[in-house]
């Protein structure tokens, strides 16, 4: 399956709430209109570590329309917050002491009439501290770094064994942090119906996950927590959690008993929601002359705040990816005074695959072996971790179409060799995986008297169009067409459903939508008598048994063969890239993605998040760079100005292609998860594209052209 245009069409339905979005009637949690609505604006710490000594909110109160400044000082105690010690490690606890751990850390919220008088008040809000001595730099305190808890070091077979294969590599890999950046700006009307229940508009990839923790924080039933999210302006793995910014505007909106709406600035944005954690990393690789692997060491260290431990799978592609007898992995954490990291879309495996997939390059380039014949010569047949099968890899049809598409016979293997019009130009690829999961969910599905479907589940969508997948699963089943089917989703009210994260909804939704369609088929040919599901007539079954409507609420989770099998979904990335000899500008001449994911259930939807993948990785890669300044332990580039994230003109054709194989056992549709393999590996396909194009390998990304003159 492919296309020809940039934004043509592909086959398969459009998406069902596409004119919603494009026409501005979709409605994104700030934009609910809530009768009596504050405004709060968080202000932050101006020191990256110590106490706060004094903080002076009376100008602020006074100032016109201010309902309340809240700090540590005059704020409510929150009971799940409660202990008798200072904050205990884990979440920041918001407006709990005077502690300061990190720069931009919210120190009061000032709730007024209007957002432009809460944001004028906030400006008056001033503080002293005492100031402690901040550690940001993560290269200085490597050494400092501590194997997370539960983490422990990997070994396969012999321990170092690169350092004695004929051919060697040893280098290290730096990413920066990166911050996911979702369009929409994270936000939370939240409105208190009564002492104990409350309703939220807030912006979650799982409501059913936000319901719980402002319940735990709160001291409330679940079920008072209505937490309501239709639609999410993309996320990332930035709304995997409830952020205290959240629970701050529960807090006011107590306090001035009024709802209170909290929308972050971009700049909150770097420092509230989380990011990807600049990580260091050292590969060893050792090969035979013929660029069989002997061994792989893989060792990493990432930053995390001081108040809490973040961690996530940096080295397990390592372990996964390659057929090698002997591999060992080290993981660390580096504690310092910044705020808690957040998986960014293939959390982990896309910070591993920029250095494995560099690695394997450079090792193509020391056998002098294509580096597609060097990974087919490596390929795992069965996962090299466990011994498992896999319950389908295709990886070897996703080369091919890749190579097809991008042109691969064009490359050739001397760096720096080919020039157009004046440009460097090379090509590179590099692949990832990522585990294909299926968990729990429960959906409903309701016949209406009309012939109307209505499917219903927590479930979020941050942008992937779960809505359409399953409204195209459902069509399938059920025989009703697309425009009958109605999929009511983000509500914490309605059956539940996985936060939307991990590239497991496709897979866990999609199923629960499959088994509650059969049950309700099956229901109808129960009261019409008949075993032939094929020609049901819905509407006149109901009719006939003068019904208004019939419904089922089906649960459904994976079983055995998850234990059985090896799940995992692939992919591999090409470039073509064009270097500027003299300005060192990276132009994207052309950019190739191939899934193995399985049977793609929603074509065109699946294909927008193959290319949004791309350019995620394209940014990776050439731009985006949070960057520190050490001395005052404080962003400089907080702002869309000077973070720079791809734009239209950055990105060429994007072509997006999948193997479209189904997967026998991970679930009744076949479909393995897409999100995460969209961007894992890409940033490794760029760099390898511009060493071949210019000679010059960047190790610490992004390869701004400075690094390339
Ligand atoms: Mo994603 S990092 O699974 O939201």
């Amino acid at each position: 399956m492919e296309t020809k245009t940039k934004f043509g069409n592909s086959e398969g339905p459009s998406r069902v709430d596409g004119r919603m979005k494009v026409t501005g009637r979709a409605k994104y949690s700030a934009e609910y209109s809530v009768k009596g609505v504050t405004y709060g604006v968080l202000v932050g710490s101006t020191i990256a570590k110590g106490t706060i000594k004094t903080i002076d909110t009376k100008k602020a109160e006074g100032a016109p329309g201010v309902l309340s400044v809240i700090t540590y000082l005059n704020a409510p105690k929150i009971p799940g917050y409660q202990t008798d010690a200072p904050q205990p490690k884990g979440a920041l606890k918001i407006f709990y002491d005077n502690q300061v751990y990190f720069n931009g850390q919210p120190i009061a919220l000032v709730v007024a009439d209007s957002f432009e008088r809460a944001l004028f008040a906030a400006s008056l809000v001033s503080a002293t501290y005492d100031k402690g001595e901040h550690q940001t730099n993560l290269k200085a305190n490597i050494a400092n770094g501590t194997a997370p808890r539960n983490g422990k070091d990997y070994i396969r077979g012999q321990e170092d064994a690169y350092k004695t294969a004929p051919i060697k590599i040893e280098q290290e890999y730096i990413i920066p942090t990166e911050v996911h950046n979702p369009m929409e700006l994270h936000a939370i009307i939240a409105r208190w119906d009564a002492d104990d229940k409350i309703t939220v508009y807030d912006k979650t990839q799982g409501v059913k996950s936000t319901q719980r923790s402002i319940a735990q924080a709160f001291k409330l039933p679940p079920e008072n927590v209505q937490v309501t999210a239709p639609f999410v302006g993309g996320a990332f793995g930035a709304a995997l959690r409830t952020w205290p910014h959240e629970i701050a505007a529960v807090l006011a909106a107590k306090v001035v008993k009024q709802p209170v709406k909290l929308v972050l600035s971009r700049a909150d944005m770097f420092t509230s929601v989380g990011y990807r954690p600049h990580t260091w990393q050292k590969i060893g690789l050792g090969a035979t002359a013929d660029g069989k692997l002997v061994g792989i060491t893989h060792e990493a260290a990432g930053q995390t705040s001081a108040y809490e431990d973040f961690t996530e799978g940096v080295v397990n592609i390592s372990q996964l990816m390659y057929a090698c007898p002997n591999v060992n992995t080290k993981y660390k954490i580096v504690s310092l005074n910044v705020n808690t990291p957040a998986p960014m879309r293939g959390p982990g495996e896309a910070t591993g695959a920029f250095a494995l997939e560099s690695a394997l390059d450079e090792l193509s380039y020391a056998v002098n072996i294509d580096p597609i014949e060097l990974r087919v010569l490596n390929y795992a047949e069965t996962d090299p971790s466990s011994s498992r099968p896999y319950s389908s890899k295709f990886l070897k049809d996703a080369y091919q179409l890749g190579a097809d598409k991008i042109g691969w016979s064009n490359r050739k293997q001397q760096p720096g060799s080919v020039t157009e019009s004046g440009w460097l130009t090379g090509y590179g690829m590099g692949g990832g995986l990522f585990g294909a999961y299926r968990g729990a969910a429960t959906v409903t599905a309701r016949m209406m008297a009309d012939g109307t479907l209505i499917l219903q589940t927590a479930v979020t969508d941050i942008g992937p169009g779960t809505g359409t997948a399953m409204v195209n699963i459902a069509s399938e089943l059920m025989g009703v067409p697309a425009a009958n089917i109605r999929f009511d989703m983000g509500d914490s009210s309605l059956p539940p459903s996985p936060t939307q994260g991990g590239s497991q909804v496709t897979s866990t939704v999609g199923s629960a939508v499959n088994d509650a369609c059969k049950e309700l088929k099956d229901k109808f040919m129960q009261l019409n008598g008949t075993n032939e599901g094929g020609s049901l007539d819905f509407v006149k079954i109901l009719k006939d048994h003068n019904l208004p409507q019939l419904e089922v609420t089906t649960s459904s989770k994976g079983g055995a063969e998850q234990g059985k099998y090896a799940m995992f979904s692939w992919s591999v990335h090409f470039m073509k890239v064009l270097v500027n000899p003299v300005t060192g500008v990276v132009k994207i001449d052309k950019a190739v993605s191939v899934a193995d994911c399985g049977h793609v259930v929603s074509p065109k939807t699946a294909r927008s998040q193959i290319i949004g993948g791309s350019i995620m990785g394209t940014g990776m890669a050439l731009m985006e760079e949070a960057v520190i300044d050490h001395r005052y332990g404080r962003l400089v580039n907080n702002n869309f100005g000077d973070y720079h994230v791809p734009v239209n003109a950055d990105i060429p054709q994007v072509e997006a292609l999948f193997v479209n194989k189904p997967d026998p056992y991970i679930n009744p549709m076949g479909a393995k998860g897409m999100g995460e393999i969209a961007t894992i590996g890409v940033a490794a396909a760029i760099a390898n594209a511009v060493y071949n194009a210019t000679g010059k390998r960047v190790r610490d990304l992004p390869i701004t052209p400075d690094k390339l003159i």
